[in-house]
């Protein structure tokens, strides 16, 4: 049966890469007829409005989205969109799949880490402002609803794909009562899951452990600064930005998209790397049952980064966005 999805193509690369996306679902019969809507900064210059209700109406609609990156001004202007969305629609899992890809250039040919960051508060709240000239404050929010919330989804995670560990990364030694609530949270729900393991690993010598010895981790679970943080880092260890795929899961709605940001240096270049777009795309179908189009999709593109010649120029190869996007139409 066809699904309508919503599309936000986003600006930047965004644009290029969710077209390579609609090519190759296309060509691999993808049972999805695409309802695209501008979020961001076209919207912004059609309507006034950077999230307009054509957006909200949609997504509450069709439950579903696969979004391209959306540029946030860096230390003034709008909020960011993707935060605004995140807490409009309560998507408080924030999944991060970082797998070494065949043929993919990178520091270790053995990572298989699921990253699940809490997605709804922390630092992302917004609660900040200037106190007098020269002082500013933040709040960090922290409550037990979210962490037990985010606590379970990594468990539940965990235990669908088989996964062995959950280690939960914290600085509860310095935040005492907001890492050490979510640290006590993750604790406390973790008795329900005897299965899998629990371990523990403050942030700074996670970041150290994940550089020296990534084989360690298996899915981790963390507050939503030090999710957003750790996946960039990751996403270094198995290739790059164009590799980190990832999901906004809620309790009814989902948006699907990749881990990087809009690229202003590449865009309108045609040599940005659509795979952490198409990989969002194939979590997509597998949420939404269409699985084996997901699993075709996942092979034609493995047997196109295998070959050197096909490959983007962010791993040292020659191939435009567009040209890639045929290759694994080729491969299908
Ligand atoms: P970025 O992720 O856009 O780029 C960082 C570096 O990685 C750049 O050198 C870029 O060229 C490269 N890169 C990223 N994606 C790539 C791809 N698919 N193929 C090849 N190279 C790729 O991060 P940056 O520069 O910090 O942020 C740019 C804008 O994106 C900002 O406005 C930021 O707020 C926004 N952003 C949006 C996100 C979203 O919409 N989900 C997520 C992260 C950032």
């Amino acid at each position: 049966m066809t699904r309508k999805i919503t599309l936000v193509p986003g600006d930047g690369i965004g644009p290029e890469i969710t077209q390579a996306v609609k090519t190759i679902f296309a060509a691999a019969h993808a049972q999805i007829e695409w309802e695209e809507i501008d979020v961001g900064l076209q919207s912004y210059e059609l309507s006034g409005n950077l999230i307009p209700e054509t957006f909200i109406t949609s997504i509450k609609t069709n439950k579903v989205a696969l979004k391209g990156p959306t540029t946030t001004p860096v230390g003034g202007g709008h909020r960011s969109i993707n935060v605004t969305i995140r807490q409009q629609f309560d998507l408080y899992a924030n999944i991060r799949p970082l797998k070494s890809l065949p043929g993919v250039p990178s520091k270790f040919d053995n990572i298989d880490i699921i990253i699940v960051r809490e997605n709804s508060e922390d630092l992302y709240k917004g609660i900040e402002y200037k106190v007098s000239e020269g002082v500013a404050q933040g709040i960090k929010l922290i409550t037990s609803a979210a962490s037990e919330r985010i606590g379970h989804h990594a468990f539940k995670l965990a235990r669908k794909m088989q996964r062995k560990k959950v280690t939960v990364v914290h600085k509860a030694n310095i935040m005492k009562y907001t890492d050490g609530l979510f640290l006590e949270s993750i604790r406390r729900i973790s008795s329900q899951y005897s299965d899998i393991e629990l371990t523990e690993m403050i942030i700074d010598n996670c970041c150290m452990q994940l550089v020296l010895r990534p084989e360690q981790f298996d899915v981790i679970v963390t507050e939503n600064l030090y999710g957003d943080i750790l996946s960039d880092l990751v996403a270094g260890l198995v290739g790059g930005l164009g590799f980190a795929a990832g999901s906004n899961i809620g309790e009814t709605n989902a948006i699907f998209e990749a881990a990087h940001g809009s690229a202003p240096d590449i865009a309108n270049k045609g040599i940005a790397n659509p795979t952490a777009m198409l990989l969002s795309g194939c979590m997509l179908l597998d949420h939404i049952d269409q699985d084996i189009v997901a699993q075709r999709v996942r092979k034609a593109l493995f047997q196109t980064l295998k070959d050197p010649n096909s490959r983007t120029k962010d791993i040292n190869g020659t191939l435009g966005t567009a040209e890639f996007a045929e290759q694994i139409v080729k491969n299908l």
